[in-house]
């Protein structure tokens, strides 16, 4: 391979002609190499190691560079960054590290290219290609990383015990990759991070759930959690997905097993859906059902209530892992909430007024809903699979029909409550509550249509079934 041609942005010489002036050696390594190999899209982030100060290197690019860019530079890190066209490209002196078992923050020295290639996570991530003139373009791959890429390995460039253990981040790491690329770990790798599992706890959850956002976000979810299940990180940092696992068998009923049904799930909808949320939403639909199965000797299998379970859960889930608490951890919520709904309504007669309930609770997110429970149907019956898309199918076309009809999605009450209380003569109150309930149940239920016309005389009849008189009409 011309490694040569990984280094087309002008950016690359500059580097090499500073570090030739301040008599240092300089390299472009880790993620930017190895997508370049793999001819992924390009990376925005570009690495640049130097043998010797990272800082004052990026300060003499930074100086080079048209516009010059401002440098900023992270003292404690002994690294910079500066920004320059769409690229961030970020200076390291090369280190030595050794670390302490509690912490994820190592003592760093002053090293050569060949210690900071050692103190990396993977083989493919510590390929480095030489910017200094003399040697502008050569490839350096101690590890034969380029072998691994080609192979599709996972492997750590030191033991794995011991780059496990120095930054147990990299085991979400390699899990992650393997999972983006579709590469296997090797054995050794993934016996190492079953021995340093407990480690994880060292690691801030900010930096767990950004790996776990990667591995959701990869074209097939399911390999980077069954890997996360086979190395027991699992049940460390999602507890509420093992408890799903097994099945139960008793008086020779069975229940599926609903981890792997989730993982299923959470692969059908990455074929249909980039949206982030939405994903975690498929992956957390069931969590509920844990908590609440029970065997009931006349019905079987049951999971009572496990969608009102699981959006609590979700709460607690976002919380521990301290992700958003906000609109996005409320979509999840309701998701799961709803996840049965259009369900329960496909395996009935489809009639107008429970479409209109399920537009009205679900509001804008009501494709979101239909998209989940289509990723949900996991049987391997042909005929059942059939079946339940083509209820599916008749579900939308009644969504499409009710909502043209009736818009009800954001559905705001034709009878504003200022109007209750002129008709009527009230000063704030309950009855103006009860009578916009009973509006909007009628207009759910199909009684009077969604117009202000048969709303407001609606609201007449129902003010004076309540003992109310009109003032005016
Ligand atoms: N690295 C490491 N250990 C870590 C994180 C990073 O050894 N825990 C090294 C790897 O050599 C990696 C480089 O630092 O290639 C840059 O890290 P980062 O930007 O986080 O990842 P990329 O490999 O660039 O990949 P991505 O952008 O997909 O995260």
């Amino acid at each position: 391979m011309d490694y040569l041609e990984a280094l087309q942005n002008p950016i690359f010489k500059i580097v090499g002609t500073c570090a030739d002036e301040l008599n240092v050696k300089a390299y472009v390594i880790g993620g930017f190499v190895r997508d370049f190999i793999l001819k992924r899209e390009s990376a925005k982030d570009i690495d640049i190691v130097a043998v010797g100060s990272g800082i004052e290197l990026a300060q003499r690019v930074g100086h080079a560079l048209e516009g010059r860019p401002e440098v900023t530079i992270f003292k404690n890190f002994g690294t910079a960054m500066l920004k320059y066209n769409d690229l961030e490209i970020e200076f390291v002196g090369a280190r030595k590290e050794s670390y302490q078992r509690d912490s994820r923050k190592p003592i760093v020295e002053d090293g050569t290219l060949e210690d900071d290639q050692n103190r990396r996570d993977l083989t493919i991530n510590a390929l480095a290609i030489s910017l200094n003139t003399d040697s502008y373009g050569l490839f350096i791959d101690p590890f034969n990383g380029v072998e691994d890429l080609k192979n599709k390995i996972i492997r750590t460039p030191l033991a794995p015990a011991i780059t496990y253990s120095d930054d147990p981040l990299r085991m979400m790491r390699a899990i992650r990759f393997a999972t983006q690329l579709n590469f296997e770990i090797e054995l050794s790798s993934l016996k190492a991070i079953n021995e340093n599992k407990e480690r994880i706890n060292i690691i801030s959850k900010e930096r767990i759930v950004d790996e776990l956002h990667k591995i959701i976000g990869s074209t097939k979810p399911s390999k980077g959690f069954a890997l996360l299940h086979k190395t027991g990180l699992l049940p460390i940092i999602l507890p509420e997905l093992t408890s799903l696992q097994g099945i139960d068998e008793v008086e020779g009923q069975r229940h599926k097993d609903n981890f792997w049904h989730t993982l299923e799930v959470v692969d059908n909808i990455s074929k249909t859906t980039d949206n982030l949320w939405l994903r975690w939403a498929a992956l957390l639909h069931d969590i509920g059902k844990a908590p609440t199965k029970r065997f009931d000797k006349k019905i079987g299998w049951t999971f009572h209530a496990h969608e009102f379970v699981g959006a609590k859960m979700v709460y607690k889930l976002f919380k521990r892992l301290r992700m958003p608490l906000n609109d996005k951890m409320k979509f999840v919520q309701k998701m799961v909430l709803m996840s049965s709904r259009p369900i329960i309504l496909s395996e009935d007669h489809v009639t107008d007024s429970a479409v209109r309930r399920l537009v009205f609770d679900a509001g804008d997110y009501v494709e979101d809903l239909m998209i989940l429970c289509e990723a949900d149907i996991t049987t391997k019956n042909p005929r059942k699979q059939k079946r339940y898309l083509k209820n599916f199918q008749i579900v939308r076309q009644k969504i499409v029909e009710v909502e043209e009809r009736d818009r009800i999605r954001n559905f705001q009450p034709p009878v504003s409550g200022e109007e209750i209380m002129r008709t009527f003569g009230l000063k704030p109150s309950k009855e103006i509550g009860v009578i916009k309930e009973a509006i909007k149940e009628a207009i759910l239920a199909g009684k009077i249509p969604n117009e202000y016309e048969a709303a407001h005389n609606f609201m007449l009849k129902t003010g004076i079934k309540i003992g109310l008189k009109p003032v005016t009409t």
